[in-house]
């Protein structure tokens, strides 16, 4: 790694494993912290969309909304400070409880700190269904966001130090598969909760409790990471669980490079010092500005908002919680594709063809909206289900790009000395815009009207830009080897010190004739990672 002493040759090794079952069982049961998630993202709005909910915690939204069924006015019937904190209040805990998630998964291991979460969501599942005022509610949201600090902390980590490096694309995506399978649970769960005639939201909020458990049951049933154990001294155990992941017994080569890795990130001992390095600059940047443009898709408006919109826009109430369970379903399914395609095609490929396909159903819904939704009147039925068919177009895309890409680049692109900060600053920033989004989305709504829809639609394009220019392919790297992705950055090469010069075989030089002559620095604008060019060149002793 750059500037800690060991050698980067440009070279990128090949480690021996297959997905055992036993790896796969395991990341299945962490990918619950993903369920956890997700079925929180999906089950707020559904809830806040309840005629007995409102009654009960928000009586004024509940007027507002019944006033607005005589009048036109239905962007705004949803426009309240306060219901938008009981989304919210979810993701500002969070990310204060990143904070103290990044120690404890650096000290104690991946393992206690999903236990930790799912302590966390069951306590907080259990203030939410009994709540008997706002103030409960909102304590048990807090407590669902701790849960969801240290689940999203700990469990993209997990996964990706557990896949074998060819698999680890796919198999990190069980998270963000895991966070729309919670979705669509909770969609469907509202949907039968939506028509019981009392507290359908107590069993609403309730049934977390089964991701909840799930979860505690992972944190106390897994192994820790081979990763975290060599880290925290615990070789030998490190390499049992290394033996047992990759289903073979001469694991060697790939455990000196954990120790490698561990030594040095021993060296400096404060991760979010090293974070602000200029070598780690590049992850840095790329961990935070990729939860923004993640965020500013636009999804979680859909997300969280799917039946509150969906009843803007003129369906009745069982319409709109039925069109979410079709959303939902098709955010299961793209991300299926993306497990498919991700360790294939490559992230990039990924990006762009979603940004594309993000920005011409964000501006056709725009469109059908000013024209079809004149003066607040709702839409027409056909114009209803062609809407309903574009925010599937747009949910598709997202869900095989930014959504799981959102978590896996970050997690595979920082070197070990700083990667729990760097997860920190990714759950962090993801849950700070998140936030900014939950709270700001119905007023957001209410003020620019079908505009929204082209406020993100304008954001994609930059996103297209960012991902084009400056976000290099990490696919077929192993987690300690990416370094050689920014020493063959056009741009981000200038972050990382003494990039390496390499002849054409690949072998590192100081030459300063050769330097002048043919060889150049291995450089890619990032399209690719510059793997082939020297995948079979001899390795540096
Ligand atoms: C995002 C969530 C979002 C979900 C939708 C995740 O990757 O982080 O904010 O709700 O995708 O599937």
């Amino acid at each position: 790694m750059a500037g800690g002493g060991m050698v980067t040759t440009g070279e990128v090794k090949h480690f021996e494993g297959k997905a055992t079952v036993y790896v796969v069982l395991t990341c299945i049961l962490a990918a619950c912290g993903g369920l956890m998630f997700g079925y929180d993202v999906g089950i707020s709005g559904g809830v806040t969309s309840m005629n007995d909910f409102l009654a009960k915690f928000f009586p004024n939204v509940l007027a507002n909304k019944l006033r607005s069924a005589q009048t036109s006015n239905t962007y705004c019937q949803y426009n309240d400070q306060k219901l938008q904190a009981f989304t919210s209040s979810l993701y500002l805990a969070g990310l204060v409880s990143t904070f103290f998630a990044s120690p404890v998964t650096r000290r104690y291991g991946r393992k206690p700190t999903m236990l930790i979460a799912g302590l966390c969501f069951c306590v907080g599942v259990i203030f939410n269904a009994a709540a008997q005022d706002l103030a409960m509610l909102i304590i048990g949201r807090v407590l669902l966001g701790w849960g969801v600090g240290f689940a999203n902390q700990a469990v993209p980590l997990y996964l990706s130090e557990m896949a074998p490096t060819r698999w680890r694309g796919g198999l990190n995506i069980l998270f963000q598969l895991a966070v729309t399978i919670g979705i669509l649970f909770a969609n469907l769960v509202n949907y039968g909760t939506g028509k019981m005639k009392h507290d359908g939201w107590r069993v609403s909020l309730g049934l977390a409790g089964i991701p909840a458990g799930l979860l505690t049951l992972g944190g106390i049933l897994l192994p820790e990471t081979p990763n975290s154990l060599v880290q925290r001294g615990k070789l030998e155990d490190g390499r049992k669980v290394l033996r047992k992941i990759r289903g073979i017994e001469n694991v060697d080569a790939e455990f000196e490079d954990l120790i490698l890795a561990a030594e040095e990130s021993k060296r400096i001992t404060s991760p979010f010092r090293n974070l602000l390095l200029r070598r780690n600059r590049p992850q840095l940047v790329i961990a935070f500005i990729m939860q923004f443009f993640q965020q500013f898709t636009g999804i979680n408006a859909i997300m969280f908002y799917a039946p509150v919109l969906f009843q803007t826009l003129g369906f009745k109430s069982d319409a709109s919680l039925y069109s979410a369970v079709i959303t939902g379903a098709v955010n299961v399914v793209s991300t299926v594709v993306a497990i498919v395609v991700v360790d294939r095609a490559g992230r990039r490929i990924l990006l762009l063809e979603a940004g594309v396909q993000m920005f011409i159903s964000q501006t056709a819904i725009a469109i059908i909206l000013a024209v079809g939704m004149k003066n607040g009147v709702s839409l027409s039925h056909s114009l209803g289900i062609v809407v309903v068919v574009l925010i599937c177009v747009y949910v598709s895309s997202f869900a095989w790009s930014w959504g799981p890409l959102g978590w896996l680049i970050p997690s595979e692109i920082f070197p070990l000395e700083a990667r729990s900060a760097g997860q920190s600053v990714t759950v962090s920033s993801n849950l700070f815009f998140t936030f900014v989004i939950a709270q700001a989305f119905l007023s957001m709504l209410c003020a620019f009207k079908w505009g929204i829809f082209l406020f993100f639609a304008g954001w994609v394009v930059i996103m297209q830009i960012f991902v084009i220019l400056f976000l290099p392919e990490t696919k077929g790297i192993p987690i300690e080897e990416m370094e050689v992705v920014w020493t063959r950055h056009w741009f981000w090469k200038r972050f990382v010190p003494d990039a390496p010069i390499v002849d054409h075989a690949g072998i590192p030089t100081t030459d300063d004739t050769k330097k002048s002559n043919n060889l150049k620095p291995a450089t890619t604008n990032g399209a690719d990672n510059g793997y082939h060019k020297n995948h079979d060149a001899p390795q540096q002793a």
